[in-house]
């Protein structure tokens, strides 16, 4: 792995080139509103200024002059890692090389991302993430007593402890919570509190069974989808390269590649709620409001075509009148009512072989696995 530096480098004197637009010298004024556009796109993974944390990715304050993958309290790739030790620091030149392919520049690393395509948008971003992110060239900051006048820019090396002597510390300071009174079969744990059963108890069911008070229109929805989903789903639901597809597909279910959507697929309205509540916007799970989730479900309606008023206001009160087009589609289990099942019976069982069962051939032996020869067709019709 040791080649890496050399090779970033002669790849950042390229970018750098590319970066400063194509008659070399010409400047390029990069625009760093245009930049905050370009963000959308990594917004989901990381955040910039004040109090920013780390999310699926590591947060870029003072990503200018940070080593790579040098962030204590962030689990970085081991590529990343080995990239900063040896010697990768982060500058308008190695973020655009990264930002325009990370796969291409850090081979391993974590970051689930396609790459900018656009010269002039690698450009509006570091005018803007340059300014976001506490702004200079960090070299200041790896000596922390040059900067004393400013705290919030300091490096965070200060509460940086080994690892063992944390988890030590840790562990003597346990006290079990006062209601640890021993319970159950076993003795074993505590029981939930109501707060922890509430925390997981989120279900909501087809009947609106776990619905949480709340509304949301159709604009308004359209105002988060913009913000914090398009950037994966797609403008429309369409979704961007590979990421899932939330609208459309209609009649495309017994097609070799079924686009199973929102709209074409799914079979109730409160999973459409469920899910996005609980899982979405992806690396940022769980940070939309009620009203939010609301709203952005009232919006995938309107992509999919099952309202058409941007002015459609959805709400646990109105929720269980609009269905999806597929539900009929689909039949509830019914199997623990089916007679056999119920009474124990045998099933119902004719024709049968008679004697006992023996192997005659193995799915290795049989070569049931068709060959690439059909190349286009291959892996067709794969199912989700
Ligand atoms: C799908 C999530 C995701 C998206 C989208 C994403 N990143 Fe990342 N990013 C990550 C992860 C995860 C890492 C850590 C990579 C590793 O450890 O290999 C990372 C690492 C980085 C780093 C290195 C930071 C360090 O401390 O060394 C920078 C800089 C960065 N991303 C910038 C961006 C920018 C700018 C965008 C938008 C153009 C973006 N990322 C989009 C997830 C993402
Ligand atoms: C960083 C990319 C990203 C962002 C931003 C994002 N999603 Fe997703 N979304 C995903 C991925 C990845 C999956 C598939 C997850 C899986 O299958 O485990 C998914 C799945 C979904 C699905 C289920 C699709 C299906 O048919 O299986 C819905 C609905 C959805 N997202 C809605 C949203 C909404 C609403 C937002 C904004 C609040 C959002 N997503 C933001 C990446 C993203």
């Amino acid at each position: 792995m040791l080649k890496f530096p050399k090779d970033l480098a002669i790849a950042a004197t390229f970018a750098a080139a590319a970066i400063l637009g194509q008659p070399i010298g010409q400047a390029v004024a990069a625009d760093p509103e245009a930049g905050a556009k370009v963000y959308n796109k990594c917004k989901a993974c990381h955040a910039v200024g004040e109090g920013a944390k780390n999310r699926v990715g590591p947060h870029l304050n003072g990503v200018f002059g940070r080593t790579a993958g040098s962030l204590e309290d962030y689990k970085y790739s081991k590529a990343m890692r080995e990239a900063g030790e040896e010697g990768l620091v982060w500058d308008d030149a190695t973020l655009g090389e990264y930002l325009a392919g990370p796969r291409a520049i850090i081979k391993g690393t974590k970051m689930a991302f396609a790459g900018l395509k656009k010269e002039e948008d690698v450009a509006n971003l570091l005018a803007w993430l340059r300014r976001e992110s506490g702004g200079a060239d960090a070299a200041a900051d790896e000596e922390p007593q040059a900067e004393e006048a400013e705290p919030a820019a300091a490096p965070e090396q200060p509460d940086a402890k080994p690892q063992a002597e944390d988890s030590q510390a840790a562990s003597e300071a346990y006290t079990p919570p006062a209601d640890a009174a021993p319970h159950g079969t076993y003795n074993l744990g505590r029981r939930a509190t109501e707060e922890e059963v509430a925390a997981w108890n989120i279900d909501i069911r087809p009947d609106g069974k776990g619905l949480p008070p709340g509304r949301g229109t159709v604009s308004a929805g359209e105002t988060i989808y913009t913000e914090q989903c398009a950037s994966c789903h797609g403008v429309f639901g369409e979704g961007a390269g590979r990421w899932p597809v939330l609208a459309g597909g209609f009649g495309t279910l017994d097609d070799q590649r079924p686009v199973k959507t929102v709209g074409s697929y799914w079979p109730y309205l409160s999973t459409v709620y469920d899910y996005v509540r609980r899982a979405m916007p992806f690396g940022d799970a769980r940070s939309l409001s009620d009203d939010d989730v609301y709203a952005v479900t009232a919006f995938l309606l309107y992509l999919n075509d099952v309202v058409t008023d941007e002015d459609f206001e959805l709400s646990h009160e109105n929720f269980t009148q609009y269905r999806l087009p597929n539900e009929p589609n689909f039949k509830a289990d019914d199997r623990a009512s089916e007679a056999h099942y119920a009474d124990r019976s045998e099933p119902c069982m004719t024709e049968c072989k008679p004697g006992p069962v023996t192997v005659e051939m193995r799915a290795a032996v049989l070569d049931v696995t068709p060959d690439a020869e059909n190349g286009e067709q291959m892996g067709s019709g794969a199912v989700d």
